[in-house]
């Protein structure tokens, strides 16, 4: 049977971000052809018992670094280890990012990281361009890749000086044109100029160890960017997205400026919700696993952080995947944490989790009574869908949208091994933990692409999505 037949799930538990009920769901042409009760199968027509399963929507990942070049390094996983390890996680749209060079335009930018993708990508996905120097032609080529090259979403970097940071007045020309044309500018706030005072202190004093990078990013510097971030779009008269929010201290921002009706939305990750700063009371280099940023915070930063994905004040889970090796791999030092063994501020900054997303949520979440299933599929799919302009092409089960589904599996554990995993990284943050639920079998467009631990996907079959205006609701 070809893998583009069309296929009839029976009997699953159909779950999206309102609903929650049982039935049949016919995938054919690439869409999500008709959901109702006991769906005749035609002769050509593939079925599957999924009585006992959930139905979900593909997760929707806005915040993936595949192939990323940060300075002098390179993440560990090309778009081809990248996309086939989100698959296998139930993940079948990704937004990476495409970084403006010093000389270059965004479309520039677009342009690269679509020629190296497109030969590789197993799931579909779009980008983000990383915007670091802004002048009226950039503001130009904003405007040409929203309206014309579906690209609607632009990230800037509070932090990282001489890297990647943009100045304010930078962000806030930005947002002023972005929110206009009806896009997204997604920041990273940390205020980069004192960290990296405070980074430069550290190693004067001799300490070189992996655990000064947390110390070198308190979260009153996460706060003190996300505050002035939230001053820069209500003046622009702009929605705002924050990545990677970590701390209270940024969040009670996002809440007071929420409540006095800003349109300002924001993600966490799953690594903040799993861990917390004790990983880095002690001086090992093993510590470098969780050289990531923001770095890991308090337990009670995590209370802050379930509340907000409870209430709404955080409405997006990305993964923040940022793959880099302890040791050196085949991008060579280019990818490894061990680049930072006698200097903790050469340590690459970020961690795998592309794969984990869904079932570590499932279980930390859902089965602790902390999300229930309909909040899990909106923070990992619909929601991420809508803020970035793809909906409800993706995001949702419903009659015409992609078929992008996965089966998954709530009453089986399993325990996670890096060596199981499909990124090239060389170790996970979950290393030997028990996680309830599992990935059954995953469609792309109707094409069963992950069946159990089987990998029928292919390199070059993800499109490249061409996203819409964003739904800042
Ligand atoms: O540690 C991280 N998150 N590295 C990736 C770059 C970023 O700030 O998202
Ligand atoms: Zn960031
Ligand atoms: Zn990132």
């Amino acid at each position: 049977m070809s893998n583009s037949t069309a296929t009839l799930i029976r009997n699953g538990r159909v779950i999206t971000a309102t609903d929650d009920y049982v039935a049949d769901v016919l995938l054919q042409d690439g869409i999500v052809h008709t959901i109702s009760q006991a769906i005749e199968a035609g002769p050509d027509v593939r079925v599957v018992d999924a009585t006992g399963l959930y139905v979900l929507p593909g997760g929707v990942d806005t915040h993936v670094h595949l192939e990323n070049v940060i300075g002098p390094t390179i993440t560990a996983d090309t778009f081809a280890s990248g996309t086939k390890a989100a698959a296998f996680g139930g993940t079948t749209t990704v937004v990476d990012f495409a970084l403006q060079t010093e000389t270059d335009s965004p479309l520039g930018a677009i342009a690269r990281a679509q020629a190296s993708a497109q030969s590789q990508v197993a799931v579909d996905y779009s980008l983000h361009v990383i915007v670091t120097r802004v002048d009226d032609q950039v503001l130009k080529d904003v405007r040409y890749a929203m309206h014309h090259e579906g690209v609607s979403s632009f990230k800037m970097f509070m932090a990282y000086p001489g890297v990647m940071m943009a100045d304010d007045a930078s962000i806030f020309r930005m947002l002023r044109q972005v929110g206009a044309d009806g896009g997204m500018v997604a920041l990273h706030a940390e205020n980069g100029t004192v960290i990296d005072l405070l980074i430069k202190e550290a190693l004067e004093a001799g300490h070189t160890s992996p655990r000064y990078h947390a110390l070198t990013r308190p979260s009153l510097m996460e706060g003190e960017a996300t505050h002035r971030g939230i001053r820069l779009a209500e003046l622009a008269n702009a929605p705002i997205y924050f990545v990677h929010v970590s701390s209270n201290d940024a969040l009670k921002h996002i809440v007071t400026a929420r409540a006095e009706g800003i349109p300002v939305f924001a993600e966490t990750c799953p690594h903040y919700l799993l861990f917390d700063d004790s990983v880095y009371d002690n001086d090992d280099f093993e510590t470098a696993k969780y050289v990531m940023t923001p770095p890991l915070r308090k337990p009670e930063d995590q209370k802050h952080l379930w509340r907000a994905l409870r209430y709404d004040d955080l409405q997006v889970i990305a993964t923040d995947h940022c793959p880099f090796c302890m040791k050196a791999d085949h991008f060579g030092m280019r990818s490894a944490k061990l680049r930072g063994a006698h200097d903790f501020s050469k340590i690459p900054n970020g961690a795998p989790g592309i794969e984990t997303r869904l079932v570590s949520l499932f279980d930390i979440g859902v089965m602790q009574g902390k999300l229930s299933l309909n909040r899990f599929v909106e923070l990992t799919a619909t929601t991420p869908a809508k803020l970035f302009g793809l909906f409800p092409q993706k995001g949702t089960i419903a009659v015409g949208s992609d078929a992008d589904v996965v089966l998954f599996n709530p009453a089986v554990t399993q325990t996670i091994h890096a060596k199981h995993l499909h990124s090239h990284c060389d170790y996970t943050l979950l290393e030997g933990r028990q996680l309830q639920g599992r990935v059954e079998k995953v469609f792309l467009r109707g094409q069963l692409i992950v069946d159990g631990e089987h990998w029928h996907g292919r390199a070059g079959m993800g499109r490249f999505v061409k996203r819409g205006q964003v739904r800042a609701f």
